[in-house]
């Protein structure tokens, strides 16, 4: 499974990125704004300062709503640097923009993906990444997790190579059973991804252990 950070913040990306188990950054537009970042030569020099932080793929946001646009914007973020995948939002205009961006061979993430059917068309369309938003779902009484399980039956049963990114994580037991349901990404805040390292038994262990150790006088 890989690992994405969901954030804009440079200070968290470096954290996560010590830790060594990195995959890859989404952002969205929202998150960009969140860091104070404005004005388009700011906006692409934050991505390029994410790609030198990380190895894997970066998802830029696209903000127009029309065809012509997605498009115009996804061919200068997929020219910024190799590592951006262009994000585009699930609707009518974005699946075409997906199908073009396919086509031209630059990746995509299709975005705020929240049914199995939207699933469907961003992999016909030959999304990279498709993102269900999970957490979204959950905090209206749906469950995200049973989306995960159907777009993973639906791409098994066609071969479809679209990954399914686990977005929206809010906890850490969201990356567990997305991992057991074979999410092949899955992209949470930091304190997620931190939550994995937690267990009482591992803290009362190790203060039993250094505490044994000081009669080896080292
Ligand atoms: C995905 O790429 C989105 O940026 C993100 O996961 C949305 O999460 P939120 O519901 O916490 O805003």
């Amino acid at each position: 499974m890989k690992f994405f950070i969901d954030t804009a913040n440079l200070a968290q990306i470096k954290e996560a990125q010590a830790l060594g188990i990195l995959d890859g950054v989404t952002t969205n537009p929202s998150l960009m704004a969140k860091e104070g970042i404005t004005g388009k030569e700011n906006i692409l020099q934050h991505y390029l300062d994410i790609c030198k932080i990380v190895e894997g793929d970066v998802s830029a946001e696209v903000v127009a709503t029309d065809f012509e646009g997605m498009v115009r914007e996804g061919e200068e973020l997929s020219k910024l640097h190799a590592q951006i995948v262009v994000k585009v939002p699930m609707i009518k205009e974005g699946i075409k923009a997906i199908k073009y961006f396919f086509d031209k061979g630059i990746r995509t993430n299709c975005t705020l993906v929240f049914s199995a059917g939207q699933a469907l068309l961003a992999a016909k369309a030959g999304a990279t990444y498709v993102s269900p938003f999970i957490g979204r779902l959950d905090d209206i009484s749906a469950d995200g997790l049973n989306l995960i399980a159907d777009i993973r039956l639906i791409y098994d049963n066609y071969g479809y190579e679209t990954q399914i990114l686990a977005a929206s994580i809010r906890h850490s037991m969201h990356i567990i059973n997305c991992a057991k349901l074979g999410a092949d990404v899955m992209t949470g805040p930091l304190s997620s991804i931190e939550g994995l390292l937690k267990h009482p038994l591992t803290d009362s262990g190790l203060e039993k252990f250094l505490e044994d150790a000081k009669s080896f006088n080292l």
